[in-house]
């Protein structure tokens, strides 16, 4: 079967933290997990590029902005090769080719936009337009970028929300596309009922850096109408034939920008007749020693670092184990040495030790070996329960780690028992490569440097594949 994942395209305002790479390994995990499957997958990443944020912040740095929106966004693409994340296709919002098809979805959008006066309020950390309630509930300030909202008073298009909303509601309600987690499915619902129509362009002389509206040399689209499209787009929309990819297997995303998800872009996708997405995952924050990351604060923890320090399967294994998949969860340098050091170098790194030096000693060689996976795992995964499925797998290494202990196959060796000694090995190593390819959409390197170790020649690892620190 086809699949197709999405990942949201981060802006190119600043350098990847540790808070994109959940979005990545997430992602990564599923793809990883359908071609296990047997499945086509497809992957897109990217970049967002319009935007006052951005064109902003190049000024504040002196730099051209179209220059320095390339810098950046090839640090993305750097940092997500980093991550060994298996992307089929990049797109950047600034590329020729989506900016003339984010035009042309505009154009058959026409129905369901108006022109009228915005009076309100903007955040231009969020790049989102602020209603009065939420200006009065926040005193005037945005609790996520701690600064003033802007007052704005311009003639601007609106994307009539209204005609969709209905349809939104039901297919939220019947899971027709499905929000995971299920619990942020009311608060959602609540939104949309709420929901006013939305201002999706900007004049000119407020935002240049953007996609022109067509046939309106005044007007300019607001980012979000620009940086969604971006998923349908990259598949070639609306010139090419989309059906074998659209609608997507699951879309992931930040709890921050679920809303934009599940109101703004369905509704877009409802005006062009195209399907909704089957899955919306939202995952949570991380959070630097129990407080959002933010420059401001200083306490953003640079992911080149960490890959530096522990590799980056131990990387992988943080964000993908650690880091719940739904609910917000904290990095700190203390919990990521204590996983490193207790689950990959103890149990995984000592497991593959043991059991790879007892076989080369006494001339065990592996048998041709299909590893299976089980289906309390596929249960597990089918749903995006990724920590969950890692857990599972632990507690299956534990169980054999436990069973080494046991069985006790060093004293079989001692006692010249080979036969004994043979079969409990190859007991014990078929237990190991069957976790090892359950963990290998998680950990791509190391279950691939563990697969080739137990290959029929057995050969132990030189240095221990997780030294201790
Ligand atoms: N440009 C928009 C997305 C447009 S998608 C059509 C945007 N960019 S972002 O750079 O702010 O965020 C990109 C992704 O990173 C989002 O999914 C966001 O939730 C995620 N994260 C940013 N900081 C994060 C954490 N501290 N923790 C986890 N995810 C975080 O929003």
């Amino acid at each position: 079967m086809n699949k197709y994942i999405t990942t949201a395209i981060p802006y190119v305002n600043g350098e990847p933290h540790i808070g994109h790479a959940v979005d990545y390994c997430l992602a990564d995990s599923a793809a990883r997990y359908f071609r296990l499957r047997g499945d086509e997958v497809r992957f897109q990443a990217g970049t967002d590029e319009h935007g006052n944020k951005i064109s902003l912040k190049a000024k504040e740095l002196n730099i051209p902005v179209a220059e320095y929106v390339a810098t950046n966004s090839n640090k993305f693409q750097e940092f997500i090769k980093k991550l060994n994340i298996s992307y089929t296709d990049f797109i950047r919002t600034t590329d020729a080719a989506h900016k003339k098809r984010v035009q042309e979805i505009w154009r058959k959008l026409k129905d369901h936009i108006y022109m009228s006066k915005y009076e309100g309020w903007y955040c231009v950390g969020c790049e989102r337009f602020v209603t009065d309630k939420e200006y009065v509930e926040n005193h005037g300030n945005c609790p996520d970028h701690q600064k003033p909202y802007e007052k704005l008073s311009e003639e601007n298009y609106y994307f009539r929300i209204s005609d969709f909303k209905s349809r939104i509601v039901e297919a939220i309600n019947n899971n027709e596309m499905q929000i995971l987690p299920e619990y942020r499915k009311n608060e959602i619902l609540k939104l949309i009922e709420d929901s006013p129509d939305v201002s999706i362009s900007r004049p000119r002389s407020q935002l240049a850096w953007g996609v022109p509206v067509p046939d309106d040399d005044n007007q300019v689209m607001y980012v979000w109408l620009d940086a969604l499209s971006n998923y349908i787009t990259v598949l070639g929309y609306p010139d090419e034939e989309i059906s074998a990819w659209w609608p997507a297997t699951v879309q992931i995303v930040g709890k921050d920008i679920l809303r934009f998800h599940a109101i703004i872009w369905p509704a877009m996708l409802l005006g062009l007749n195209l399907p909704l997405p089957k899955v919306i995952l939202s995952h949570g924050m991380i959070l630097a020693n129990g407080e959002k990351m933010s420059k401001s604060i200083g306490n953003v923890i640079n992911p080149v670092e960490v890959i530096e320090r522990h590799g980056i399967d131990a990387f992988r294994y943080y964000f993908l184990r650690h880091v719940d998949t739904f609910a917000d969860s904290d990095f700190t340098w203390e919990k990521f040495e204590e996983a490193y050091n207790n689950e990959l170098a103890n149990d995984l790194g000592n497991i593959v030790q043991r059991l790879s030096t007892l076989a080369a000693k006494n001339g065990f060689k592996m048998p041709d070996y299909l590893p299976e996976i089980s289906t309390e795992y596929t249960d597990l995964m089918d749903k995006f329960e990724f920590s969950k499925a890692m857990d599972y797998i632990w507690t299956n290494l534990q169980d054999l780690n436990r069973r080494i202990n046991d069985e006790k196959p060093w004293e079989l060796a001692k006692n010249g028992d080979t036969e004994k000694l043979h079969n409990c090995l190859h007991s014990l190593i078929s237990d190991l490569l069957n976790a090892n390819l359950m963990l290998s959409p998680f950990l791509p390197n190391v279950t691939e440097k563990i697969e080739q170790i137990f290959a029929s020649e057995i050969i132990p690892p030189e240095v221990p594949l997780f030294p201790k620190q």
